[in-house]
């Protein structure tokens, strides 16, 4: 079992090198080789290297961006700023596509093997009931989007690779720290890769293209 994880430094992706032991191999913006999803050249790199391995079961995009840099979720939309905006869709829709980019053509073509890319519920436009949060709702709907298609093209090329967009809900880390409120059900990263792992393992190639929650349910796009 062969797996690489990217965005390997943060909450969710280091809970993710830790579960899967010794077939994991993380990258970050700290690893060496570095990856930067907003630099494609260090993407390129670490695809190159990889394609040099072993065949590779699962690749998990654990990066993301929701605050940070002067910048918080919008509450309304006179509060859109377009170098948030800005750096929202670099990080979280369009660092992601130049991940598949380079990375879904490492994928086996003659065995079952997974590429998971962590989106969020808050990307749904069809469960989106409270507003709010510009940026980040609509760059993760974009990285639905465009994970949609990559998979209707990796199904043509790879017929045993599934590709999906994963919600791992509520997760104690840097990212979700500043929202965290009384009642709002907040698990380790530990908890959410063991629960999210149980969705990855039971995958097949049905399941191709879909965006699933941390307990299996299919999200609404
Ligand atoms: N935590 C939650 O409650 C929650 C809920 C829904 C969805 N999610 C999603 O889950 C994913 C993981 O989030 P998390 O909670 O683990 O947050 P996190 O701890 O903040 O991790 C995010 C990671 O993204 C990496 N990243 C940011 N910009 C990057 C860049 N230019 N190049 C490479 N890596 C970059 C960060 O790297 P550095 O370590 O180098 O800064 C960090 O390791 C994100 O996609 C997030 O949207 C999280």
């Amino acid at each position: 079992m062969v797996s690489i994880v990217i965005g390997a430094a943060g909450g969710i992706g280091a809970a993710f090198v830790q579960a899967l032991g010794r077939s994991a191999v993380g990258y970050s913006r700290q690893s060496e080789p570095a990856i930067d999803i907003s630099d494609e050249a260090s993407i390129a790199a670490v695809a190159q290297l990889a394609a040099k391995g072993e065949a590779i079961d699962l690749i998990v995009d654990a990066t993301g961006f929701l605050h940070g840099e002067g910048f918080m979720p919008e509450k309304t939309f006179t509060a859109i700023d377009p170098a948030h905006m800005a750096r929202s869709f670099a990080l979280n829709a369009i660092g992601p596509a130049l991940l598949m980019k380079h990375f879904l053509p490492l994928l086996p073509p003659d065995r079952r093997s997974v590429f998971v890319t962590l989106s969020a519920k808050v990307g749904s436009i069809g469960d989106n009931r409270v507003g709010g949060w510009y940026s980040y709702r609509a760059a993760k709907a974009a990285l639905n989007q465009i994970m949609h298609t990559a998979a209707i093209e990796l199904q043509r090329k790879r017929p045993q690779a599934i590709c999906i967009a994963l919600h791992p809900g509520t997760v104690e880390t840097p990212l979700s720290a500043p929202f965290a409120k009384a009642g709002l059900k907040v698990r380790t990263p530990a908890v959410a890769v063991a629960e999210m792992l149980q969705v990855i393992n039971r995958l097949t190639v049905a399941d191709t293209g879909k965006f699933f929650s941390y307990d299996g349910a299919e999200l609404p796009w």
